[in-house]
């Protein structure tokens, strides 16, 4: 028999946060329940957690075993791994040209309305070849990596032909085999009306759902469909038949919902069960409880509506009040939020949406893993977890939103590897 070992020991940790605890999301008040352990380690084995907590509580609980590897903290702060539930990263092109239009004045919606936007983007995509959308994907996602993300999600729409989906899902496997961050991947065919279907909505609907969906179901190239529920480019009405259908075949769903206009995409996702719903600026108190209800969790992206220059940002801490799971992310993507940074969406969180920095970290850790699935394997460190975390030159949690526009990341294990 194999004698036990354990592969790697975490120890002087300074504080040590390991989210654990709780089967389910951290709704309402519990978000900022956060407990801290001061002089902590944690002992992996097999790429899992096997014991978290008071640096003499775990030695002791391994007493007698080899230890393969050492790391010390250095009496600095280690939490879960970060998890960002929200990004658009396969895409060709950039869009800083948008910049001079937006100090101009354009809003998001004129400038697509234009063809502009997410279509310029649909046009670069279109014209790459899957490896040059390989190799720009994977600067992003070692960013995501440098920045702390462990686990990341990923959707498609970009494309919108099916081939080109394809495409675009394509890289997102490729990059989950040969990367350290894990991605999850969504198909989001349903982003925008391509130009070459523009007044033609209904028709495009139908090849998402006749065609797109039942293709990458066979091809197992995605695990949920994401819509663009809002103005100008997904009715409620489309946005629920693409769902309803994509729920059939056995997809979760998520909805890009209410985001500039209160069109009831939250009150959607409750209906529909979403697994979460994202944005969320203009949806109502009505809509909250729907999700809320249905348990649906609330993906805030806070650089969106800063880099959008919108006077107002998602109402989470009324999200809270109500009793929602709060999650937090980039939306990393070419022309709303082109960043990877998710210690700066921390710092938004806290600065423009009004949450502690207790519960940010609940919105990147254990409420992110639940926004993409992942709840039971990756978001807090417990016996049987994946061993996903990160070292912090920051001595306490307070510090890294405090301290903003840099990046914290001292090191990080993936699956009980140093790959940082
Ligand atoms: O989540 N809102 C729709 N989709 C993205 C933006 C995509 C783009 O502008 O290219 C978002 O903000
Ligand atoms: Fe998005």
């Amino acid at each position: 028999m194999e004698q036990q070992r354990i592969d790697l020991l975490v120890h002087h940790i300074g504080e040590l946060i390991t989210m654990a605890g709780e089967v389910g999301p951290r709704t309402g008040s519990r978000m900022a329940e956060v407990p801290v352990v001061k002089g902590g380690a944690v002992a992996v084995r097999d790429g899992l957690v096997v014991a978290a907590g008071p640096e003499a509580d775990v030695r002791a609980q391994i007493a007698g075993l080899p230890v393969v590897q050492e790391l010390d903290a250095g009496g600095r702060l280690v939490t879960p791994g970060l998890i960002d539930p929200h990004t658009h990263l396969v895409h060709g092109g950039s869009r800083e040209h948008e910049l001079a239009m937006k100090l101009q004045g354009a809003t998001y919606l004129e400038i697509l309305a234009q063809g502009g936007g997410i279509l310029s983007t649909v046009r670069a995509t279109r014209s790459a070849t899957e490896d040059a959308l390989y190799a720009k994907a994977k600067r992003s996602l070692d960013t995501l990596l440098l920045q702390g993300v462990t686990t990341c999600e990923a959707k498609s729409g970009y494309g919108l032909t099916l081939e080109d989906e394809l495409k675009q899902l394509r890289v997102t496997k490729r990059l989950n085999e040969a990367h350290p961050v894990e991605l999850v991947s969504t198909f989001m065919g349903a982003h925008m009306v391509p130009e070459e279907y523009k007044g033609r909505s209904a028709d495009y609907v139908k090849l998402v759902i006749r065609e797109m969906l039942p293709e990458v179901k066979r091809l197992g190239l995605a695990e949920f469909c994401d819509v663009f529920c809002e103005h100008g480019v997904f009715s409620p009405a489309e946005s629920e038949e693409i769902l309803a259908a994509a729920k059939a075949l056995g997809f979760g769903v998520k909805i890009h919902a209410d985001e500039i206009e209160p069109l009831g995409g939250a009150e959607l996702a409750g209906k529909l069960g979403c697994i979460s719903a994202e944005h969320l600026l203009a949806a109502t108190d009505a809509g909250f409880e729907a999700m809320r209800d249905a348990g649906v969790i609330a993906v805030c992206l806070p650089a969106t509506s800063f880099n959008l220059r919108l006077k107002q940002h998602a109402r989470a801490r009324r999200m809270i009040e109500l009793g929602l799971a709060v999650a937090l992310s980039t939306d990393y993507n070419p022309g709303s939020s082109p960043t990877e940074s998710i210690q700066l969406v921390m710092t938004l969180g806290c600065l423009n949406l009004g949450l502690t920095p207790e519960e940010v970290l609940t919105a990147v850790t254990v409420n992110a893993a639940h926004a993409i699935g992942r709840g039971d394997r990756v978001g807090s460190l417990e016996p049987g977890k994946q061993a996903d975390l990160v070292i912090f030159d920051a001595a306490n949690l307070a510090y890294v939103p405090y301290h903003f526009g840099i990046n914290h990341v001292d090191t990080v294990v993936k699956g009980g590897k140093v790959v940082v």
